[in-house]
């Protein structure tokens, strides 16, 4: 097969596009109902698509129906189409099925791609019961490090009978018989806090610091409470929303505002929007998926406001905080402000300085700093 990562190199130039998990699910699955011709076969978080691409090229050509995967991630999407055209096949061999969307039907083989993410896996369980019989071949796959006692629980309690394989190249299967009589009832997503400021946040499985506010996050919002510099009506972008506390809690404090809120996670900006919901169900806002701020026009914001993530699908990196602030120079209007937190040793005053030609320290602690550049007039 052949794989690459998307965007090619973000992350580190080296990286592979699957893992040693990736290559044993596949070996495990061989002759097995997964790649039989005609039956249905669902595959879950499934980065870069080596699974999905794995069991689609091992199956008959043209093998109905499509092969259903169900993922979070714009990029990985974007990655795993790349990679489905790179080894010639076709878009209709595929049905996506995005993270807060549900998979329809039943499915004969349903393989699940662990990380370290437990929350998505528990979510997906629970949803994918309905969809699941006794004689559905039920599949986890991860790498020794994400695959716990609590996950194998995870299986047990929701699917059924729960063992695992011995570990191979650090990576370790989990197999699932279904208990057509076990009910464990709905899934516990999505999850509600309360800020300190009295708004609740929503939060879908998988999205960042769903149940407390980040402490990055905080110190963020304390520079922005004791320094606001944005114009009257501005237009402000949540880039990396989450499930979107900083728009929402900058909205409560300024009625005069819009705001946009972009994430590259399904989930994330479905987050968002309940929560924007919950609090501000009267205004309008806006809510796109994307990478960084690709779906944001030219000039057209007043701030830019962000708590960049260290990773880029899995990979830690400064990578996408780089090409964030890059994107902000360009989405921004002259005047317009971009507002970033990070962890000191980060050094995101180089990258500001270099892409507006000024930065300025608005608030910091002993482990962030909160960082402004602003665009040139
Ligand atoms: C540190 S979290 C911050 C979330 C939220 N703003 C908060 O403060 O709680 C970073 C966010 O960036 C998102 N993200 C990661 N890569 C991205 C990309 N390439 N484009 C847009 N968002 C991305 C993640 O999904 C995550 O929601």
């Amino acid at each position: 097969l052949r794989l690459e990562r998307h965007p090619l190199g973000r992350g580190g130039p080296t990286l592979r596009a699957w893992d040693a998990a990736d290559g044993y699910a596949l070996e495990h699955l061989e002759g097995d109902v997964a790649y039989a011709a005609g039956t249905r076969v669902l595959v879950a978080n499934d980065a870069f698509g080596a699974l999905t691409i794995g069991i689609l090229a091992g199956r008959p050509r043209r093998a109905l129906p499509p092969l259903t995967t169900w993922l979070d991630s714009h990029l990985d999407e974007v990655g795993l189409r790349a990679n489905l055209a790179r080894n010639g096949l076709a878009e209709t061999d595929l049905e996506v099925v995005h993270a807060t969307d549900s998979p329809g039907g039943m499915f004969d083989a349903v393989v699940l791609k662990v990380t370290r993410d437990l929350a998505t896996i528990e979510d997906q369980l629970h949803r994918l019961r309905p969809n699941i019989s006794a004689e559905t071949v039920v599949l986890g796959a991860g790498m020794v490090k994400h695959v716990h006692t609590s996950t194998l629980e995870l299986f047990e309690r929701i699917i059924g009978p729960t063992t695992t394989s011995l570990a191979r190249r650090k990576a370790r299967l989990v197999h699932a018989t279904v208990d057509p009589q076990r009910d464990p009832g709905p899934s516990p997503f999505p999850v509600r806090f309360i800020t300190d400021d009295g708004l609740t946040v929503v939060s879908h499985a998988g999205v960042f610091s769903s149940r407390r506010l980040d402490h990055g996050t905080r110190v963020l919002l304390d520079a922005l409470a004791a320094d606001d510099a944005m114009p009257p009506g501005a237009h402000v972008v949540d880039l990396g929303c989450g499930n979107g506390v900083v728009g929402v809690t900058i909205a409560g404090w300024r009625p005069d505002v819009t705001v946009t809120f972009v994430d590259d996670s399904h989930a994330a900006v479905a987050s968002s929007r309940a929560t924007w919901a919950v609090n501000h169900a009267d205004r309008p806002s806006t809510f796109l998926v994307g990478d960084c701020l690709d779906p944001v026009a030219d000039a057209s914001a007043d701030a830019v406001i962000v708590n960049p993530p260290f990773h880029a699908q899995a990979a830690m990196t400064r990578d996408v905080a780089l090409q964030m602030i890059a994107d902000a120079r360009r989405a921004l209007r002259p005047d317009g402000q971009l507002v970033v937190v990070g962890n000191r040793h980060l050094n995101h005053h180089t990258t500001m300085r270099r892409a507006f030609g000024n930065v300025a320290v608005i608030h910091s602690t002993p482990k962030f700093v909160v960082l402004r550049s602003v665009v040139p007039n």
